[in-house]
């Protein structure tokens, strides 16, 4: 038997519980793994919160974003091998936070020795996500890129990205997230009221590209700094870019090898502020249900 993390209901945290299974076998296409490190996202409560529907079978496997050692490949498998480390997202809804699971093989990649596995298991979900916000409108070296809510998963890993391409970079964070931002080597603005203002201050002509991680008032607050309303773009609310004239996140093609390719090089940290061990799961998903976590938390089986 094996532990998995799960929600039997859709709504609050009450429903969550940490039950036995058979170890999932693959099908094919797939990989089965040991998990070592699964990072926790937003999306794993909007989930059980029904955000994104609630028709899925319950009880439903948490947990998005896993590195591990395959233990075994299903038919068709020709990229992957028992024994090798990889790191990617879990097949058929069976779950991160859990001490085995299986990956889809087509939406993982081999773990780069460089890259822990705990730093592997934020980058499927978060690492990928600002990798698109950052491509998904081209710009150039020199060229402004704001972030609303860079002191999270994402937005750490967005404005490291904005500086191997030499984008001039603004983060949006709470106060508190001043040293992690500036530390990414982007300009700080502290969130609240005024900031609309306070972003203006350090880019008169507006900005050339605006990532936001945040959506709803925040972005429409700041949606007037873009050049253009196609240069907004949002990984957290789709709806609200689309009508400000943006966009949601699009996913590129080959997104993870390429995200995982920086990180290994050094270029881009993932920044694991703490993690914590399968039975503690609930105090992980608590601590980014808060919204407001600095960096990526991981569970560890
Ligand atoms: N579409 C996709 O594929 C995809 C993929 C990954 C993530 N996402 C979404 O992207 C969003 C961010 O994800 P994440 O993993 O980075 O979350 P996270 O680690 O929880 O970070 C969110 C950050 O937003 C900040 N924030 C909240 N309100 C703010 C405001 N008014 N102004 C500025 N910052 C504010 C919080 O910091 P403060 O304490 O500083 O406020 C927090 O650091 C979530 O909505 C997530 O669901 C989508």
């Amino acid at each position: 038997m094996s532990q998995v993390f799960v929600f039997k209901d859709y709504g609050g945290p009450e429903g969550q519980q940490l039950v036995e299974r058979d170890a999932p076998t693959p099908g094919p296409g797939e990989i089965a793994i040991e998990v070592r490190a699964a990072g926790v996202n937003p999306a794993d409560w909007k989930r059980r919160e029904g955000v994104f529907g609630t028709r899925g079978t319950l009880p439903a496997a948490m947990g998005l974003e896993a590195s591990g050692v395959v233990t075994g490949v299903g038919e068709g498998v020709e990229d992957f091998a028992v024994g090798d480390e990889v790191l990617g997202a879990p097949a058929r809804g069976l779950g991160a936070f859990a001490a085995h699971t299986v990956l889809k093989a087509s939406e993982s990649v081999a773990k780069p020795e460089e890259i822990s596995f705990t730093d592997a298991a934020a980058i499927p979900i978060a690492g990928t996500a600002a990798y698109d916000l950052t491509h998904q409108v081209e710009i150039e070296p020199g060229q402004t890129l704001l972030v609303l809510g860079a002191g999270g998963g994402v937005g750490l890993m967005a404005l490291q990205i904005a500086k191997v391409h030499q984008f001039r970079a603004i983060g949006v964070a709470s106060e508190s997230k001043r040293d992690l931002v500036e530390a990414t080597g982007a300009a700080f603005v502290p969130s609240g009221e005024g900031v609309a203002e306070r972003v203006r201050a350090l880019a008169a002509d507006g900005v050339d590209l605006l990532a936001d991680l945040v959506g709803g008032d925040a972005l429409r607050e700041l949606a007037p700094l873009a050049k253009e309303p196609s240069v907004i773009v949002s990984a957290a609310d789709g709806e609200t870019a689309v009508e400000l004239g943006g966009a949601g996140r699009e996913r590129s093609e080959g997104v993870l090898g390429k995200i995982a390719g920086v990180v290994q090089y050094g270029l881009v940290d993932p920044h694991v502020v703490r993690t914590y061990p399968l039975e503690q799961a609930a105090e992980a998903l608590a601590e980014v249900e808060s919204g407001h976590t600095r960096g990526k938390i991981v569970i560890i089986p």
